[in-house]
């Protein structure tokens, strides 16, 4: 999704400095274009060797900005230039200049100079974060249009202090960069509450052996991410899964379950205030007959296992479903993956369908990317190229507002 754009990344003064070299290393990695604009203060952490090096490009700094040698003005061609912007680590000073369109020094005047969507990611002590005065100006800053805001986490703070004010890792700064190039920095899921459920239910006999499936829930975490980036608020219904898959979440409502019971619960609760319902989940159909509450002992662990059938969540969701509701189901399927999925899409009264192929290299369980076929009640059907999860839940979102 990075290949070939074109982004400014500023860096501002702050010891979080030094983790924003791995966003660029990753960005330069994956194709993109990368200019850095270091402040004075941000050159006391980190040097412009540093990002030069990892954008393969010179890095940019107030000493440059002062020479008398170049054609045009340096934050007017950056500013141009700039398909988006991230500043990060953002500080407190930095950001009350952008609340008030201060410009004096040379990631200001590119800030003023440029019209692309702004990614913030803030950074510092605790106290400074939660001054009133902080706290004002970001909510003013997130107000404004062009701005987006990641972050601050909370965890251990370089000062020992343990409170809010982490700037966000590299895996959650990145997807939201991703997204915002997508949309050009469009909020239209803004006002519309979408609920998503991911990750393969596990259907227990006893506290440790269960029923399963590969399913590691990264499609439903790509879709909850794009939905947040896009403005919604975001409810993620979710079987156990990786926890560092869901650490890049911290915008969105996270459900933890188990079963499918557990799910098919979870999924009826959230379901009125719900918009978009996106069904991602591998549910396993059956469930064993008995359960039982201890371990079993090996020898005891019957021959054959008494299965029954668990109810289909979202054909029970489509009955109570409002006019102005959208209910999306996906079908993961192997050999010819499409018949199925239309089938479904009628038995199961769902406005759209993602028929997913599992059996292509590069795509269905536990990879990063995914190819598929979009269908709609309608009859509207749309091609899917290979391409990352992150992308395919756009295309989902962009396909889900033409319904
Ligand atoms: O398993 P199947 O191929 O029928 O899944 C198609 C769609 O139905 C998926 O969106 C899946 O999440 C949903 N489903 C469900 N409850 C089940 C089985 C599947 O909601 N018990």
């Amino acid at each position: 999704m990075f290949q070939g754009r074109r982004i400014v990344v500023g860096i501002s003064g702050g010891i979080a400095a030094y983790k924003v070299c791995e966003v660029v290393s990753t960005l330069a990695k994956a194709g993109a274009e990368v200019r850095a604009i270091l402040t004075d203060a941000a050159q006391e952490f980190i040097t412009p060797l540093t990002l030069a090096t990892l954008c393969r490009h010179a890095a940019y700094t107030d000493a440059g900005f002062w020479q008398p040698n170049h054609s045009r003005p340096q934050h007017i061609e950056l500013g141009e230039w700039a398909e988006a912007m991230l500043i990060a680590p953002l500080t407190a000073n930095t950001l009350a200049k952008l609340v008030y369109g201060m410009a004096d020094n040379l990631l200001t005047n590119t800030v003023l100079a440029s019209t692309c969507p702004i990614l913030l990611a803030p950074a510092m002590n605790t106290d400074m974060w939660e001054q009133s005065v902080v706290q004002h100006n970001w909510q003013q800053i997130l107000a404004t249009p062009r701005y987006h805001g990641v972050g601050p986490g909370a965890g251990i703070l370089a000062c020992d202090r343990v409170g809010a004010g982490r700037m966000v890792e590299s895996e959650e700064i990145l997807p939201h960069l991703s997204s915002i190039l997508h949309t050009g920095g469009k909020r239209d899921l803004v006002g519309k509450q979408v609920l998503i459920s991911t990750g393969g239910t596990r259907e227990h006999f006893d506290p440790v052996r269960y029923l399963g499936n590969p399913a590691s829930g990264r499609m439903g975490v790509a879709l909850a991410q794009a939905a947040a980036h896009r403005g919604a608020q975001v409810t993620l219904v979710h079987a156990p899964m990786e926890p560092y898959l869901l650490a890049t979440l911290s915008a969105v409502q996270q459900v933890p379950i188990v079963s499918a019971a557990e799910m098919h619960q979870a999924m009826r609760s959230h379901l009125p205030q719900a918009d978009w319902i996106v069904m991602a989940a591998a549910v396993a159909d059956v469930r064993p007959q008995t359960y039982w509450q201890e371990k079993l002992p090996k020898r005891d662990i019957p021959d054959t296992l008494a299965l029954t059938a668990v109810p289909d969540i979202v054909a029970d969701l489509a009955t109570d479903k409002q006019p102005h509701q959208r209910l999306i189901g996906f079908a993961a399927q192997t050999g010819d993956f499409v018949t199925p999925a239309r089938e479904k899409l009628q038995r199961k009264q769902l406005d759209a369908i993602v028929a997913n192929p599992i059996d292509q290299p590069d795509s269905g369980f536990g990879s990063d990317r995914n190819q598929a076929i979009f269908l709609s009640a309608q009859g509207q059907q749309r091609d899917i190229a290979p391409c990352s999860k992150l992308q395919m839940a756009h295309y989902l979102f962009d396909f889900v507002h033409t319904l």
